[in-house]
């Protein structure tokens, strides 16, 4: 028997889709997209094949002559969705499913005018990370199950269709104002890869392989943040080996994109609050570059294994960082991590099963034990390995992971086969199994020291005692030192201490939306008023859960803010993704 993906109805043992011809049409006014999935089949394939849906409308299956097939979809379970069964006739090597969308699909996320910065036109976006491209095309819905595609779309003619795909022409649609696009995905990519985007749209080039898509009210400035892209996808080779997927662009989303970034091959989604005007948060750029190789050439076998793509990536986006401005860099950008991976372990319990690296996440909702511990106890373990062996040899072994495993998902075990045939007794030297089995952090991880963060931190860190940083030098602070600050000071503050903050340092106008969500926690958990008008602006205008997610937890485990989050949560609940809708749904119950 075939492994199987804990959270998908995908038995390989009944054949393989190896290629979808979708056809879909987008229809803005009633929030569905009617579709057909011609799936081909690896091998001629009989009985029972089992696909995943999620809130889809089956309205008949076909064989290639046209004949309708049997099919049910009478088994469905609360967090894997609905089983679309398929009995397949002898020697099928395709068939055809005709489908309808939900307007509540949890992939999508259809926006009003008024929610984009043109307020002029719609905008439709998918997001199919971890599992939820079965709300959107019926799939194989595991990262097992690598697809190639080619796919039609046709839309209101005003509007434009991005894909993380190849583009083709563009043509005029069959009914009277719309237009179809066409795209091809040569590449096997896991069904999460799959997205697209609709709206009004405009790109600019930025580099030989590369060019950002935008609403035309943002194109500048995201050209301007973004114009080192070049040099990362240059950086980037030299860590991996050769970039795979042709062109690397990317897309700058709507303010409710619920990600900081996706790495959708070919065409990365990006938050807009990564436009601070400053360049100082283009490492998401580089994260999501770094997984065209860890991700989306060597991908997770199931969200389990979660920590082989984002551990490894964050490894990666480091190891730009460091050159391309240094080990001090790399070094502050580790310490927030390990602020951030501590926070994180700190509330599932350090002896939480959801603290290992390889986790069991059968029966539970990917979104809900999203944290980053796959990142960065992952970022750690990684780390460790390299400088247990050194970087030379680490850096081949890292591209031959990449050559041996490129278009294949693996499991953990499978990583630690590897590891032990080609780096052998280092997994032993290194503690491997603690790292991946045990709960918490080991003994033996890296640290990373940097006179600054040294100094940031025992500022902080004296604040109770009456310590406080000089202004002057503190107005010359990078958004990285403000970052590393704020997240030592203690998580509620007198109100007199807010308002030195504020005064001296304009805290609540930052425009860099680190710095801002950082300080808002601190001042709105500590009851401090002024803030509050800022902290409802921002709570509407962003959709990004890192944001989200906090905040709204600091203002309900505060008596004097808990009906204002509720309040808050109401009034722009509609204006977030269903992803991080449901989120803050948990987090508000709780
Ligand atoms: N692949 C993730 C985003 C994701 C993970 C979406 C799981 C859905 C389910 C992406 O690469 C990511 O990690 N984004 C981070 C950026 C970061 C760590 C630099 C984010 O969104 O904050
Ligand atoms: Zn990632």
């Amino acid at each position: 028997m075939s492994y199987r993906d804990p959270h998908s109805f995908t038995d390989l043992d009944q054949g393989r889709i190896k290629h979808m011809n979708l056809d879909l049409n987008v229809d803005f006014g009633s929030s569905r997209i009617r579709g057909t999935a011609e799936c081909v089949l690896a091998a001629p394939a009989a009985g029972p094949l089992d696909l995943d849906t999620r809130d889809l409308e089956i309205s008949g299956v076909s064989s290639a002559d046209g004949t309708a097939l049997d099919f049910d979809t009478d088994h469905a379970d609360e967090i894997i969705g609905t089983r679309l069964r398929v009995v397949l006739p002898d020697g099928t090597e395709s068939f055809t499913v005709k489908f309808l969308t939900s307007p509540t699909a949890s992939a999508l996320q259809w926006l009003e005018p008024a929610q984009t910065d043109g307020g002029q036109h719609p905008y439709l976006f998918s997001q199919c990370q971890a599992i939820h491209a079965r709300s959107v095309i019926p799939c194989q819905d595991s990262p097992l199950a690598r697809f190639t595609f080619k796919c039609t779309m046709t839309v209101p003619e005003e509007l434009t269709v991005v894909m993380a795909a190849a583009p083709g022409e563009a043509r005029a649609g069959g009914e009277a104002g719309t237009r179809t696009f066409a795209f091809e995905m040569p590449q096997s990519i896991p069904p999460y890869l799959f997205a697209f985007a609709v709206g009004n749209i405009v790109s600019e080039d930025l580099g030989p392989r590369s060019r950002v898509y935008t609403e035309p009210e943002t194109l500048q400035k995201a050209a301007w943040e973004f114009a080192e892209v070049d040099t990362m996808l240059q950086n980037a080779e030299h860590v991996f080996g050769p970039y795979l997927w042709d062109r690397f662009d990317f897309l700058v989303m709507p303010g409710s994109f619920p990600y900081g970034g996706m790495e959708n091959p070919r065409l990365t989604f990006l938050t807009p609050t990564l436009l601070a005007g400053d360049r100082s948060l283009v490492n998401v750029l580089a994260h999501e570059l770094a997984h065209s190789w860890t991700g989306n050439l060597v991908t997770n076998a199931s969200i389990n294994d979660f920590w082989l793509n984002e551990g490894f990536t964050v490894w990666a986006e480091r190891r730009i960082l460091e050159n391309m401005h240094g080990v001090e860099a790399k070094a502050l950008s580790a310490a927030i991590g390990r602020n951030g991976l501590m926070e994180a372990m700190e509330s599932f319990g350090m002896d939480s099963d959801f603290t290992k690296l390889e986790i069991d996440g059968a029966g539970t909702d990917p979104d809900e034990f999203y944290s980053l511990v796959p990142y960065e106890k992952g970022f750690l373990f990684v780390a460790l390995l390299e400088e247990t062996v050194g970087r030379e040899k680490f850096d081949e072994f890292v591209k031959k992971y990449i050559k041996q495993f490129s278009f294949t998902s693996l499991t953990t075990a499978q990583f630690e086969e590897f590891l032990n045939a080609e780096l052998p007794g280092v997994a032993g030297q290194v503690g491997a199994k603690e790292w991946i089995h045990q709960p918490g952090l080991p003994a033996n991880a890296p640290t990373f020291t940097s006179a600054r963060l040294e100094m940031l931190e025992t500022l902080a860190k004296g604040w109770s005692d009456g310590v406080r940083p000089e202004v002057a030098d503190a107005a010359k602070w990078s958004p990285d030192d403000w970052q590393i600050f704020l997240q030592a000071l203690p998580k509620t503050l007198p109100e007199a201490d807010c308002a030195w903050l504020d005064e001296n340092f304009k805290l609540t106008e930052q425009g860099n939306a680190e710095i801002l969500s950082n300080w808002l926690i601190i001042a709105a958990g500590s009851g401090y008023e002024p803030v509050y008008d800022r902290v409802r602006s921002f709570l509407h205008e962003v959709g990004r859960m890192k944001y989200l997610k906090p905040l709204y937890a600091a203002l309900h485990g505060n008596d004097s803010t808990k009906a204002m989050a509720a309040e808050i949560f109401a009034a722009n609940a509609n204006g977030y993704h269903p992803i991080a809708r449901g989120g803050i749904e948990r987090l508000l119950a709780g």
